[in-house]
């Protein structure tokens, strides 16, 4: 007995794709579902220049396998230095859909991201001037803040003060983790919407930590008590147009995640849309999916909506999926939901 559900091609408004070997060998494991992504700018170096955007552009699209489609959507790392003129300039031309805040620290490579953020002001100005959006990784990084607290003070101390300073400034909450954040998306009107990510609407904090410590469920921002996941499962299957998939897919290899200081992230895009219609068919909610991975992303970023489809097949047997992706750096870890799956995509 098969079921299937055929929707508008999804997009993913958060991805990381890295350069070089990673980047060959993760790429098709997006464009195989994906039509498009927002691509995060926390290379080393990171992509901080519309010349640096556009040659990054250039690498992923030479990356794309023989008869794949795929579109970029590229992003700018906000530093202390950038120049809203740069910034505007990329935005004109098409480049760019997005400028990427990360507080120094809070997480990979964003040691050369923002220490006082007074010093970004002009750029956030003429962002709000030409439409162009924020995409925040919301966590202070004071360390007398408790991890598991530090998307909730971000909120308070961070965005919403600068949301005030600058009307008109459009922002999307990446990676959201917290009822917190749900919460304060609701409550303002305009101009702001938020991604959360697969693994985030799985695991709780206790996948990582409870009954030994497991690297593959770590990622930033962590993962949050039930109460905080059942309050992303409401937001995304509530059909909310604010709300819409942002994998945060975040490649690392095994050697590297399995360190005595391990890498944070979740490796979700081969099994991502799988994992969605699971997660909504259980939540009764599988008229929503679309929304939230199809139309609410492509709506808040003004773009148009896909114009192809896919088909997700539900099938008596549990699907297996890749245990692991090869890249030329090593093996990495697809994300392991600890559940059978029995949707897949045609
Ligand atoms: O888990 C994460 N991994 N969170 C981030 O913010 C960055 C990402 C990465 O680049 O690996
Ligand atoms: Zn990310």
């Amino acid at each position: 007995m098969t079921q299937e559900l055929r929707i508008t091609r999804p997009d993913d408004w958060h991805l990381h794709l890295r350069d070089g070997d990673m980047l060959r060998a993760v790429l098709p494991e997006t464009a195989r579902h994906f039509g498009r992504a927002i691509i995060m700018p926390n290379l080393v170096p990171p992509v901080v220049t519309g010349a640096q955007a556009a040659a990054y552009r250039d690498r992923i699209l030479a990356a794309l396998p023989e008869g794949m489609t795929f579109e970029p959507l590229m992003t700018l790392y906000l530093t202390e230095d950038t120049d809203p003129e740069d910034v505007a300039a990329a935005h004109a031309a098409g480049l760019v859909k997005a400028v990427k805040l990360y507080p120094a620290g809070a997480t990979t490579n964003s040691q050369s991201g923002v220490r006082d953020f007074d010093k970004v002001r002009p750029v956030l100005e003429k962002m709000a001037e030409i439409g162009l959006t924020l995409c925040t990784h919301g966590e202070v990084t004071d360390h007398a803040i408790d991890i598991f607290d530090r998307e909730a003070v971000f909120i308070d101390r961070v965005l919403d003060p600068i949301r005030r300073a600058t009307p008109g400034l459009r922002v999307v909450m990446e990676h959201i983790t917290t009822r917190n954040a749900a919460d304060y998306v609701r409550s303002q009107d305009r101009d702001l919407g938020a991604t959360i990510t697969t693994h985030h609407l799985i695991i709780n904090r206790n996948h990582i930590l409870a009954g030994g410590i497991k690297p593959h469920y770590y990622c930033l921002p962590v993962a949050k008590r039930e109460e905080h996941r059942i309050a992303l499962r409401q937001a995304a299957t509530s059909g909310d147009a604010r709300f819409f998939i942002g994998t945060d897919s975040a490649p690392h290899t095994d050697a590297n995640k399995l360190l005595p200081c391990g890498c944070a992230g979740c490796f979700t895009a081969t099994n991502t849309m799988a994992l969605l219609a699971h997660v909504f068919e259980e939540d009764g909610a599988l008229d929503k999916l679309e929304g939230f991975a199809c139309k609410h992303g492509p709506a808040f970023y003004r773009l148009p909506e896909n114009q192809d489809q896919i088909t997700l097949v539900k099938q008596a047997e549990p699907v297996i999926f890749p245990e692991k992706i090869d890249t030329k750096d090593g093996p990495v870890t697809v994300f392991d939901p600890g559940f059978a799956v029995h949707w897949t995509v045609a």
